[in-house]
């Protein structure tokens, strides 16, 4: 396709750099939610967020995460109990914050990049909920829930076959309240 070097008219530019300032304003103001309210999430909302997770890049554009979406609260309730006795939680406490919606990021292990990549996945449905007005917390200890025999087992049953690594739960709702500020950034840039 031949370039056009007529410049853009000015309201165009204008409105790129406004687009551009809402995507930076989302990346920095998208906190870790850690109160949810019971209220349900639309599912086209989820299936939006779930939607820039697959569009997330990848080491050769192998893609080799899978994304599961838990709403069912008897499944719920089991990775609940699971993730607070690997984190060594007193009983009863939930690790996903009363969240109601999960997503589970699981990537294939022999895949060189897998944890990079679904780390990717993870970053981008948090910035997509953010930008629905949806809050979200990383939970961690997949990869421990599904190196267990039983969770492998749970793939299993959901006609999931190979052998994937778990990378992170997403924990996802409407905040209840408002989260802590962002820490200061630590000094972290050298410029050459
Ligand atoms: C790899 C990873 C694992 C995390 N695991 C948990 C977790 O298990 N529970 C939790 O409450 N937050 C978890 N978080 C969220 C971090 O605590 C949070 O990102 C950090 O405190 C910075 O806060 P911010 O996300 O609001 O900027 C995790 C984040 C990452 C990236």
């Amino acid at each position: 396709m031949e370039q056009s070097n007529t410049p853009l008219p000015v309201a165009a530019c204008a409105g790129q750099a406004q687009q551009a300032e809402i995507v930076l304003q989302n990346m920095l103001t998208r906190r870790s939610v850690r109160r949810y309210q019971s209220t349900p999430v639309p599912q086209h909302l989820l299936d939006r967020v779930i939607e820039a997770g697959t569009y997330a890049a990848s080491g050769k554009s192998m893609q080799p995460w899978i994304i599961i979406q838990v709403t069912d609260k008897a499944v719920q309730e089991r990775l609940r109990k699971v993730n607070a006795e690997i984190m060594g939680a007193e009983p009863g406490v939930d690790p996903f914050y009363g969240a109601p919606v999960y997503l589970i990021v699981l990537a294939e292990r022999q895949n060189r990049n897998h944890v990079y990549d679904g780390t990717l996945v993870m970053g981008n449905m948090m910035l997509a909920a953010h930008a629905l007005g949806l809050a979200s917390c990383w939970i961690n200890r997949a990869r421990e829930e599904f190196d267990m025999p039983e969770w492998q087992e749970w793939l299993r049953q959901l006609g999931i076959e190979g052998d994937y690594e778990g990378i992170g739960h997403l924990a996802i709702g409407y905040a209840d309240g408002e989260p802590r500020p962002a820490k200061p950034r630590k000094p972290c840039v050298y410029k050459v």
